[in-house]
């Protein structure tokens, strides 16, 4: 049994048998879904697992409960990794009240049959819950992921349970090599990149709090250095430089603009450039490469003409940045086309609702192999990368 605080206790599982969250998403090292119980005069859970969890959840609950019944549950969040058990709960203990948003009824009655009428409490922005020595007060967190998101806070023990927000992939009896960063960026930009406002305004009521603790549904508990957590997520939140550098992203169908991808590094790095990432999309996570692309303030661009367009892992990746609301960066193109170079023009034609953006003029256009031309223009391009 895992303590967050004396009161607080851990009642989440690890999901080692997933291929892919949320249906797009690999998670190499599994995944966690989080619950906890507070134990007080009332006993609140703060939300259910996903769906074939039911009873290591139900069975960590009853242990922690050492005997006593849950009085509520708190479901912050209805997508199904947190929601799917709720109705197993509501089963199991027949008094206990369900405390949602106004807005998570409606989803419940779809994915779980009922709103349970009677037993539930709606959780206003603000609204509190009494436990005995520890009160809830609900936040509102509209679209952080969903739009019927609250998080919630626990006055005495200072713990703010924090929905989707602060979460990360990997289940959490891994150890990730990478440690907390990379894979919350690569979540965070999955999955809650394009609602950048509303997680700005999330923080905005978070700072107003006194936090010791921050309890995400994924990811672990966060207890140390809670002033770098919050800054990478408003640095994230508003489309903010996360790393000084310039990142290339390529594709390549016979290695040739992959050369130029190449030479430009070379001369990023040439010219004092102190970070440059050079990634192949068709080679790398899908989303692995998004939260790269908002890590830098500078992007290049360099793909290949296809059937009159974009080549399609590109054209994907530009769809993917454009969707999580792509914006305040440089955007600079090399084009790779043996007889009809047109895939600059598409690439800036997608990229030009993006707000606070701006393209370098003139991109360098190959024609199959760089030229001694290309080479001088790869070379131009690096100097107004670097102006
Ligand atoms: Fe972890 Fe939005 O569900």
């Amino acid at each position: 049994m895992e303590k967050i605080t004396n009161d607080i206790f851990y009642a989440g599982v690890n999901d080692h048998e997933i291929d892919l969250f949320e249906g797009q998403y690999i998670v190499p090292l599994g995944m966690a879904y989080n619950s906890y119980v507070i134990i007080d005069e009332k006993i609140a859970v703060i939300d259910s697992v996903g769906g074939s969890f039911a009873d290591e959840w139900l069975g960590k609950i009853e242990e922690i409960c050492a005997g006593r019944t849950p009085d509520y549950l708190v479901v912050q969040h209805m997508e199904p990794d947190h929601s799917a058990n709720l109705h197993l709960f509501m089963e199991k203990y027949p008094n206990a009240q369900i405390a949602a948003s106004a807005k998570a009824w409606p989803l419940m009655k779809a994915f779980n049959g009922s709103d349970y009428e009677g037993r539930s409490i709606t959780a206003a922005d603000g609204g509190e819950l009494e436990l005995g020595a520890h009160t809830l007060r609900f936040i509102a967190a509209p679209m952080v992921h969903w739009p019927e998101v609250i998080m919630t806070y626990d006055d005495k023990d200072k713990v703010l349970f924090s929905a989707d927000a602060f979460g990360k992939f990997g289940a959490l009896d891994t150890v990730d090599p990478e440690g907390w960063l990379c894979e919350a960026r690569r979540y965070y930009f999955g999955i809650v990149g394009k609602y950048g406002a509303q997680v700005q305004q999330v923080l905005k009521k978070a700072a107003a709090l006194d936090i010791s603790a921050i309890c995400p549904l994924h990811g672990p508990v966060l207890s140390e250095d809670l002033g770098y957590y919050t800054g990478i997520y408003d640095t994230w939140s508003s489309y903010g430089v996360e790393t000084p550098g310039i990142g290339i992203f390529y594709s390549t169908v016979y290695g040739h603009t992959r050369k130029a991808a190449e030479l430009l590094k070379e001369k990023l790095l040439e010219k004092g450039c102190p970070k440059v990432a050079l990634i192949d999309l068709a080679r790398e996570d899908w989303a692995e490469n998004v939260e790269d692309a908002f890590r830098y303030a500078k992007i290049v661009l360099a793909t290949t003409t296809y059937c009159n367009d974009i080549f399609p892992v590109m054209r994907q990746f530009i769809d993917h940045l454009v969707e999580r609301g792509y914006q305040n960066r440089t955007i600079a193109f090399i084009e790779n086309g043996s007889w009809a170079p047109t895939a600059a023009k598409k690439m800036k034609e997608l990229l030009s609702g993006c707000k606070n953006t701006s393209f370098i003029d003139g991109a360098v256009t190959i024609r199959s192999a760089m030229t001694p031309e290309n080479e001088a223009q790869i070379e131009a391009l690096a100097d107004a990368l670097m102006a």
